[in-house]
């Protein structure tokens, strides 16, 4: 077993350029305890990725976009080409966040060829998938967290292909997004271990080793309980991770 943690704070359309000053030297005054347990990742608006790349200095933390193009390059106005946001410096990119899906639209057969896009430009990625309310209360959840997978890696047009760690999961019940409620961690299990039955039947032992993060409302109160669970690897975090103090105490939480 070679899995670790993993702690992504998503700032999805916050933080400007004075908060992030403000976030880095507190975060550098509250201290993270970098370790090889835990890897630490920040998505930042794309017009942030070279500020924050610059602020990480010598700490392990790695920065990635919220999204990117399905397209290499090219007249695609306002898109980000994961080959520029590689060579940028970026290790990784959300695909396929709920937000993306339900106010933009994004489609899996759009998700499939972003992740697809992604991998072959050597950018790791963060597949985002997870029930609304009214899927849940339907009995719908493990369903439509199957086929998001399948539509995303297996069913798509693109054929998905990865090494290592290169592929991570994050299970976002949408109920439990910015909402501050938490799916409890018997609830979360219950669908991380479906997403981990579904990853090493497709990708075999490797299945073992992709990390599978919970987003929806983790905060310091609640972190130690979710990590506690066998299937799940780390958090993907809204709201918590937009203050240098609660992002620290998600991040030293495992220790
Ligand atoms: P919150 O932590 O604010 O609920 O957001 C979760 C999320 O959407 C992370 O991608």
């Amino acid at each position: 077993m070679t899995r670790k943690y993993l702690m992504v704070g998503n700032w999805k359309m916050n933080q400007t350029l004075s908060e992030i000053d403000t976030f880095f030297k507190t975060l550098n005054e509250v201290g993270v305890k970098y370790s090889c347990d835990m890897k630490i990742g920040i998505a930042p608006q794309a017009m942030h990725l070279s500020t924050c790349l610059n602020k990480i200095g010598t700490t392990d933390i790695v920065i990635g976009s919220q999204t990117c193009s399905e397209y290499e390059g090219g007249a695609y106005t306002g898109e980000l080409a994961p080959k520029a946001l590689k060579e940028l410096g970026c290790g990784f990119t959300l695909i396929g966040h709920s937000e993306r899906r339900t106010i933009y639209g994004e489609t899996d057969k759009e998700i499939n060829a972003k992740t697809a896009n992604a991998l072959s430009s050597d950018l790791d990625v963060i597949l985002c998938i997870g029930e609304t309310l009214e899927e849940r209360e339907a009995g719908k959840t493990i369903e439509v967290v199957m086929s998001q997978l399948e539509g995303a890696l297996t069913k798509g047009e693109k054929a998905i292909e990865f090494t290592g760690n290169q592929l991570t999961i994050a299970y976002e019940p949408v109920w439990a997004i910015g909402t501050g409620k938490t799916a409890s961690p018997e609830q979360a299990e219950e669908v991380h271990a479906e997403i981990r039955k579904f990853l090493k039947a497709t990708y075999g032992d490797a299945g073992q080793d992709i990390f599978i993060l919970y987003g929806g409302s983790v905060k310091p109160a609640n972190v130690k309980e979710l990590l506690a669970q066998p299937n799940i690897d780390g958090g993907l975090v809204g709201g918590a991770s937009l203050e240098a103090e609660s992002f620290a105490a998600l991040c030293n939480a495992t220790k």
